[in-house]
């Protein structure tokens, strides 16, 4: 699918864990033609993950970017951290099939990947389903609603 509009950007974070596989992912983001908001870090230097997940969370929540993906070493940390953000919604995607549920029945705005567990092209399919995804509303839009 080709991005358009406000859809274009997308935010992405990781930590030192997860820096890699962010670097790559962020190639492929910029391959398909969505303005990347990466949000650091810049090296593999060791940081903590809870400075880069609020900051994107901050910048979902704000309105800034619609979408996100943030990656740590296992993906737990940036979950919990994003997650603390009202109007975020954050899904620790392990496979393609998680990354589309995370869309259809969560409408998830940020993807979570274990930069240490899981391959890269396994992530590559969780972006490229979380980005082409829609959301089927329905039972899943009270549900979402009820999460505030
Ligand atoms: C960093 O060593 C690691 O704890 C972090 O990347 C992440 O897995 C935390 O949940």
């Amino acid at each position: 699918m080709t991005p358009s509009g406000s859809d274009k950007t997308v935010a992405i974070a990781s930590d030192h864990g997860g820096f890699a596989l962010k670097e790559a992912l962020r190639s492929d983001l910029e391959a398909l033609g969505y303005s990347v908001d990466d949000m650091g870090p810049d090296t593999d230097d060791s940081v903590d993950y809870p400075d880069f997940g609020r900051a994107l969370a901050e910048a979902i929540a704000d309105g800034a970017a619609p979408r996100g993906v943030l990656v740590c070493g296992s993906g737990i940390g940036m979950s919990i951290a994003a997650n603390r953000h009202a109007g975020v919604r954050a899904a620790l995607c392990h496979d393609g099939l998680s990354a589309r549920l995370s869309r259809q029945h969560n409408d998830a705005n940020v993807l979570v990947l274990g930069g240490r567990l899981i391959g890269v092209e396994t992530a590559r399919d969780c972006l490229r389903i979380f980005l082409e995804t829609p959301f089927e509303g329905g039972r899943h839009g009270r549900r979402v609603e009820k999460l505030g």
